[in-house]
């Protein structure tokens, strides 16, 4: 664990954390797969009740984030991401078992995401408690064109 970290959560729109969020996600994601975000997605789904946003900063730099929407009272992972050269630090564990705890605030009790298969977040999804629930062969399509299969993953986080 980096020492001085800290967490934010942003419930609203709020310009600077999406500035920040865009400066992880323009790093964070390999280009080919075509899975990061636009400004204009992101802003969006922050619109959207029930969305909350962590970002994980030392001191005012952001390194990490995690996008978690809810209804009700279950919630999906929209998008984890830790900058490069910050990775294999616990950054992407800190913000996930954050938002276990922020979900379990707001009275979820599970939490769904789905991720491409041959991305190795999923070591750290099933390190932390998910379990595999189904493949959904050719579910996303990379900025070649190539269809890649997604898992979804889903853990009970009520208490
Ligand atoms: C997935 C991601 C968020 C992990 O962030 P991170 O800060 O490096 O993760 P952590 O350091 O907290 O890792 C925690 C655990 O996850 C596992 N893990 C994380 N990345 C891993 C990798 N590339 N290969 C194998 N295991 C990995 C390890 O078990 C690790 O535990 P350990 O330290 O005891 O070995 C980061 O690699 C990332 O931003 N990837 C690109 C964006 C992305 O694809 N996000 C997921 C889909 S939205």
């Amino acid at each position: 664990m980096i020492p001085n970290l800290h967490l934010d959560i942003y419930e609203d729109t709020d310009r600077n954390a999406l500035a920040d969020t865009m400066e992880v996600m323009s790093a964070a994601f390999d280009p080919v797969f075509g899975e990061a975000w636009t400004l204009p997605q992101l802003a969006g789904v922050m619109m959207m009740p029930g969305t909350w946003l962590t970002i994980a900063r030392l001191d005012a730099t952001p390194l990490g984030f995690a996008l978690v929407r809810s209804v009700l009272d279950e919630c999906e992972l929209l998008l984890l991401a830790v900058a490069p050269l910050w990775r294999g630090r616990g950054i992407g564990e800190t913000l996930l078992r954050n938002s276990f705890i922020t979900a379990r605030r707001k009275g979820i009790i599970s939490m769904n995401l789905e991720v491409r298969a041959s991305n190795n977040a999923i070591h750290l999804y099933e390190k932390s408690g998910f379990e595999y629930v189904h493949r959904r062969p050719g579910y996303y399509r990379g900025n070649d064109g190539q269809l890649y299969d997604a898992l979804s993953f889903r853990i009970d986080i009520g208490m």
